[in-house]
């Protein structure tokens, strides 16, 4: 088998089937040499190794001069929310693996693939043996304080990024991990006309904790720690929604030079709400709008675990895109928040293609990996999924001795047997519960109807599809009112935007109310507001033009209890939309129940 480096350097040829035909290759543009430079070669290194590896990775940001065309053509429209199939995905297919691209549309391509999978041999999963030490995962704003600590962590990343470009261990090989489940990359091991994606489903999850896993073992490894632990980003306090500082060393091997430089200064806090405008709301109202989106996305609209995980995922469908569990919904946000604001794909957070090239992504999914385990701890109906094709969908990773390893959703679902344990953090959004506005309040107390018989209404609503372009308010009949508490705890009451039509490779968002003033829409601390849609861009699979259908599925069980609306045939539901750089189109607005 090639090195990766010397299929770099030399033309690919007809008979390697790790890369995709190249039909026209042009140089990479300067601009982009130098982000990669200077975001990517903060650490020294002694050898030149550094270097060499990010002119490598540069070289392998290649523009195609056909672009999309490499993709094959045709509209392809999916419902995420119906399995089509009952097998679990193997994983992707070791033979093929195509040039990742942030965007369909432009010519950027990007080697995003493994080295030397095709024909190799894979291993089972083993679990860390127990007697090994636990590996306990701690609040990075804490971590930043221990001073031994932060000098292990750079230690263990430059020492990463000082790996030769073609070491599958290397900071550029780990990066580029995310990028190819995610952008294009893979195929189905059983389905090679269908595209991998491990976003926008069930699998969302449980694949960034294997990645996790993985990349934590080999910073463990390449400073001999065997309890060595990534820190996390403890966004849902408010001592730790500032990115920590440890991070923000231009210096340090933790610091990616592809960050917005507007959130950086300290105490800065994470706003799950960010318009993309706004940089000067008060400290506390992020705070509590932040809680409230963390009750919402992990309490109220996540009882059950469709709801939380994601739609289900199976060999043999077509790619997910879009929406996504609430788990998924509530981490997007830290994405486009961090990543760069004035680069072309919102590089290194914004875009899931570069994501995985600023070390706070891996600190940002143990908070993610974290919520995951105290979802389960709220108790009602929150546990995993018990479904064979779930439990035994694989994904394959190289490990800390650069073996490759085939590892299955079952292996990851109970972090003690994978050595892995979390500090224990309060909870305060636990008891952010939204509060009604004035005019819902007096309803609760009076349960007066609300706006009149369905269809009377449902004629002056506006058409579907209907392309989002302003506030748009619309009737939704409730198949059944004043349910029982015997039905309400067989099953949820879920709102379904459905036919959210979009661009992938844009940011798309919207926001939505139940029963509220359309001219003053409630924020997330009041319980009109629902909830919301936001797009991180990606490419959608193996689709040419990258335009996706999706949909949004909200809880409003205790929503509709709070603003007294049990009892009425109806809600009137609000869309918001939100500063977004490509149009949507909602196909319609359903109730469904979902036990
Ligand atoms: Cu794989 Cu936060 O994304």
């Amino acid at each position: 088998m090639a090195s990766l480096t010397s299929l770099i350097s030399s033309p690919p040829s007809s008979t390697n089937n790790i890369f995709p035909k190249r039909t026209s290759q042009l140089s990479a543009p300067i601009g982009r040499l130098q982000t990669l430079r200077k975001s990517q070669l903060a650490v020294t290194c002694k050898s030149s190794n550094v270097l060499a590896a990010a002119a490598a990775a540069s070289r392998r940001d290649v523009l195609l001069g056909l672009g999309a065309g490499l993709y094959g053509a045709g509209a392809f429209v999916t419902d995420p929310f119906s399995a089509a199939f009952a097998r679990p995905i193997d994983g992707p297919s070791q033979d093929v693996c195509k040039l990742a691209t942030p965007s369909p549309g432009n010519p950027l391509q990007i080697e995003c693939c493994p080295p030397a999978m095709a024909g190799r041999e894979s291993k089972p999963f083993q679990f860390p043996s127990p007697s090994e030490p636990k590996r306990i995962r701690r609040p990075a704003h804490l971590a930043s304080q221990d001073k031994e600590y932060v000098e292990k962590y750079k230690l263990a990343m430059k020492r990463m990024k000082c790996l030769p470009p073609e070491d599958p261990r290397s900071f550029f090989q780990q990066a580029k991990v995310h990028c190819a489940y995610c952008n294009g990359s893979y195929v189905q091991s059983s389905h090679t006309n269908l595209g991998l994606q491990i976003h926008f489903s069930w699998l969302f999850l449980p694949f960034h904790r294997m990645y996790l896993h993985f990349y934590e073992r080999i910073l463990g490894s390449l400073i001999q720690d065997p309890t060595f632990a990534l820190p996390f980003w403890n966004w849902d306090h408010e001592d730790g929604m500032a990115i920590a500082e440890m991070f923000k060393d231009p210096e340090s091997p933790l610091f990616d030079g592809l960050r917005n430089v507007h959130h950086l200064p300290s105490n800065k806090p994470l706003d799950l709400r960010w318009d993309r405008v706004t940089e000067d709301k008060p400290f506390e109202r992020i705070r509590d709008d932040n809680y409230a989106r963390v009750y919402e996305l992990m309490v109220s609209g996540a009882q059950r675990r469709l709801e939380f995980f994601g739609p289900k995922y199976r060999a043999g469908d077509p790619p997910p895109a879009g929406g996504g569990g609430t788990s998924e919904r509530l981490h997007n946000m830290a994405h486009l928040w961090t990543g760069g604001h004035n680069q072309q794909f919102g590089e290194d957070m914004g875009n899931f293609y570069s994501a995985g090239r600023d070390p706070i992504f891996y600190v940002h999914h143990c908070n993610v990996d974290r919520l995951w385990n105290v979802w389960k701890t709220i108790g009602g109906f929150r546990f995993d999924f018990d479904d064979y094709d779930y439990l035994n969908t694989s994904f394959l990773f190289y490990d800390e001795n650069s073996d490759l390893i085939k590892i299955k959703v079952k292996d990851v679902l109970d972090p003690q047997a994978l050595g892995l344990e979390y500090e224990d953090r309060p909870i305060p959004w636990r008891n952010s519960r939204p509060v009604p506005t004035a005019a819902n309040a007096a309803r609760t107390a009076t349960a007066a109807a609300f706006g009149g018989p369905a269809e009377a209404q449902a004629a002056v609503g506006p058409r579907f599809p209907l392309v989002l372009e302003k506030v748009t308010t619309v009737m939704v009949p409730r198949p059944k009112k004043g349910r029982t508490a015997k039905e309400k705890s067989a099953a949820s009451e879920i709102l379904v935007v459905e036919g959210i039509e979009l661009e992938g490779d844009k940011v798309v968002q919207f926001e939505v109310v139940i029963n509220d003033d359309p001219d003053n829409p409630s924020g997330p601390s009041n319980s009109e507001f629902a909830g919301s849609f936001l797009n991180i861009p990606h490419v959608h699979g193996n689709n040419g033009h990258n335009k996706f259908v999706t949909g949004l599925r909200m809880d409003i069980t205790e929503l509709l209890e709070d603003i007294g609306a049990e009892n009425d045939d109806q809600i009137q539901v609000t869309l918001v939309p939100k500063k977004s750089d490509g149009p949507v189109t909602i196909g319609g607005l359903k109730i469904e129940y979902s036990s």
